[in-house]
């Protein structure tokens, strides 16, 4: 049977972080009760075009699907269970943010088949966590965290973001240093980026935030590097990092190029060849009722030239890189029949480091990964 990953869009949150440009909306918990109709809709849609398909990995996303009451969880569960063959050790990861759970929401979660839960937290500081309008203070995280384990679920990932305002290389030591002491399975750190249309925006064209340097960003990342990796933390894509056989296996879908079905407002699928992405307004996917056909837009289908431009840098954001072996096996051809100048001149730029059997970034390269990345784009 052909492996098949599914994203379920949860875009509710209690209230917007100040950073954050997600599809998420806040004060629309009147909402939800209608967008779980409609969600549970879309999922009996797909039946007949997954028959052959078994479900591999399940990533309900966000917003906040934590928000979610156990009555919709179950209800969202029951219809995946319904209408896909999902794999009994299919990886199955829910977002959630401290603050929105509650023991009984953890079993319900558990009940339904969640196995991995991966946590917001962004900074383990209560004046930042203000600063950066989280709901949430350092001990509601730890409450849910230990309730997490408490219950059973050995599949944690927590969530951090570096670079935030007036945030110091000691700062960020601290945190990473207070996490790695709860011996979570997977970190994940991202380099807070100022997105227009946030509140941060604002402040940052205001000059009402300051940032730290691009240098002291950089120094942040290469610490977390070193930091996590002393602690058996392999960094195993350019954000994430996980303990042994922890790697997160939905993202690497992602990153592999494989198949997945996105279900809900503005979830992205790439299924049977096409890239297509759901429609973002609320009210218009309301009213589609899941017709699969009035809600997706965007479509698009992906020649051999794209597929590998997109195997490139998908896979490139994998430490371990490109092997040129499997790039051989899957395309037909050497990789340098399409890329053997631009390997050539990235290596010598010392971005790129390439052996007999890979090709992979180098430190300097991720530092400029956009720039490295979209060298492999073919005219
Ligand atoms: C889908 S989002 C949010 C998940 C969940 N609602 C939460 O806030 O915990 C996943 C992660 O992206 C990161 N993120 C969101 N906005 C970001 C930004 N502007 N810059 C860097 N990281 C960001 C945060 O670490 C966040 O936890
Ligand atoms: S970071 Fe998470 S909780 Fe905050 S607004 Fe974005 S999706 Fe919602």
């Amino acid at each position: 049977m052909k492996k098949i990953s599914l994203y379920i869009h949860i875009p509710f949150c209690k209230s917007k972080c100040k950073y954050c440009d997600f599809l998420s909306f806040d004060n629309r918990e009147d909402a939800i009760k209608e967008y779980i109709n409609t969600l549970i809709h879309e999922i009996n849609n797909y039946s007949s075009y997954v028959n052959d398909y078994e479900v591999s990995s399940i990533f309900i996303g966000g917003g906040t699907p934590s928000i979610l009451s156990c009555e919709h969880i179950r209800k969202v569960f029951v219809a995946l269970k319904d209408n896909y063959n999902i794999n009994r050790n299919a990886e199955i990861t829910i977002e959630a943010n401290p603050g929105t759970l509650t023991t009984e929401k953890i079993q319900a979660l558990i009940d339904a088949g969640v196995n991995r839960v991966s946590l917001g937290l962004q900074s383990c500081n209560n004046n930042m966590l203000m600063t950066l309008g989280r709901i949430h203070t350092w001990e509601d995280f730890l409450s849910n965290y230990n309730q997490i384990r408490e219950l059973g679920i050995n599949n944690i990932n927590v969530d951090l973001m570096f670079g935030l305002p007036n945030q110091t290389i000691k700062h960020w030591e601290n945190d990473l240093r207070k996490i790695i002491s709860l011996k979570p399975e997977h970190i994940s750190c991202y380099g807070l980026i100022i997105e227009e249309g946030t509140r941060f925006y604002k402040m940052y064209n205001e000059g009402k935030i300051t940032l730290p340097s691009e240098e002291i960003e950089r120094d942040m990342y290469w610490i977390t590097h070193d930091i996590l990796q002393n602690n058996n933390y392999k960094h195993y894509e350019i954000s994430n990092f996980a303990l042994d056989g922890k790697e997160c296996y939905h993202n690497k879908v992602y990153w592999k190029e494989q198949e997945y079905i996105g279900i809900g407002l503005g979830a992205s699928s790439y299924f049977k060849g096409y890239r297509y992405k759901n429609i973002s307004d609320f009210n218009e996917y309301i009213n589609c009722n899941g017709n699969l056909d009035e809600i997706k837009e965007q479509i698009q289908f992906i020649d051999e030239k794209t597929n590998i431009e997109e195997y490139m840098f998908l896979g490139l954001r994998l430490l371990e890189g490109i092997n040129k072996l499997e790039f051989y096996n899957k395309w037909g051809k050497h990789i340098n029949y399409y890329y053997k100048d631009i390997i050539i001149k990235l290596c010598n730029e010392k971005l790129l480091y390439e052996d007999d059997e890979t090709i992979k970034l180098t430190a300097k390269g991720i530092d400029v990964s956009n720039y490295v990345l979209s060298m492999f784009l073919m005219d």
